[in-house]
C-alpha cells in the first residue's frame, strides 16, 4: 500500500495517532478504502486548486465511524440532540451525519470544513463546498470501486467536479430505486440541484 502522507494541522493529535486510531476502529478492507479515498481526494484537490493536505485528511477520516455499533449511534443521536428522525435511518446515513461526533471526540478534528464534508459525504446536499464535492466524488470513484459505469464516473469527475457530483447522485438514486431502498430526502434534493442539466 502507498505510504499514507497527509500533513495534519487540524488536530492536536499527530498524523500517526490519527492513522492508528482509525486502524483500530475498522476492518482492514475499510481502512484501505479510506487510504484510497484520501489519495483520490488529493488528486481531485490538485485538479481543482484546493488544499491537497486538507482534502487528503478529510478523505482519510470520512468513514471513521462506519463501524461504530448501532446501539452507540442510537445513544449519541438521543443524547447529543441530533434530529430524532435520524433514528428512523441506519448506519449508511448515520456514519456521515452523526459520524462527525466521533471524529470530533476521538480524532479531535474540529475544522468545520472537514466535518461538513464528512457530514455530507453519503447523502450529498443542495449546497456543497469544494471540499464537500471532492470527498463525495472521491468516495465514489476511488480505484477500488468497480461498479458498472465507474469508468464513466471517473472521466466525468476528473473533467468537472460539479458534473461528477451530478453523475454520482443520479447513479445513487437509480441504485436505491432499483433495489427498492428508502431514499434519504436530502439526496433527492441534492439531485434536483446537481443532477439536472
Ligand atoms: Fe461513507
Ligand atoms: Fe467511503
Amino acid at each position: 500500500m502507498t505510504k499514507l502522507i497527509f500533513k495534519n494541522t487540524y488536530s492536536p493529535l499527530s498524523s500517526e495517532q490519527i492513522v492508528a486510531k482509525e486502524k483500530a476502529n475498522m476492518k482492514k478492507k475499510r481502512f484501505e478504502h479510506c487510504v484510497r479515498v484520501s489519495e483520490t481526494a488529493r488528486k481531485l484537490a490538485k485538479l481543482n486548486g484546493y488544499d491537497e493536505e486538507k482534502a487528503a485528511l478529510a478523505g482519510f477520516v470520512h468513514d471513521y465511524a462506519k463501524q461504530v455499533p448501532v446501539e452507540e449511534y442510537r445513544k449519541v443521536i438521543k443524547e447529543q440532540d441530533f434530529d430524532p428522525d435520524l433514528l428512523n435511518w441506519n448506519r449508511a446515513i448515520w456514519h456521515g451525519i452523526v459520524g462527525i461526533f466521533f471524529i470530533e471526540r476521538d480524532l479531535k478534528i474540529r475544522d468545520p470544513e472537514i466535518l461538513t464534508a464528512v457530514r455530507r459525504h453519503t447523502t450529498g446536499d443542495t449546497k456543497m463546498t469544494t471540499l464537500d464535492k471532492i470527498i463525495f466524488v472521491a468516495d465514489f470513484i476511488e480505484p477500488g470501486r468497480d461498479f458498472p459505469g465507474v469508468e464513466e464516473a471517473r472521466k466525468v469527475a476528473y473533467a468537472s467536479l460539479d458534473e461528477g457530483v451530478g453523475y454520482e447522485l443520479q447513479h445513487t438514486l437509480e441504485f436505491l430505486i432499483e433495489n427498492k431502498n428508502k431514499v434519504y430526502p436530502r439526496t433527492l434534493e441534492a439531485y434536483n440541484v446537481w443532477g439536472i442539466k
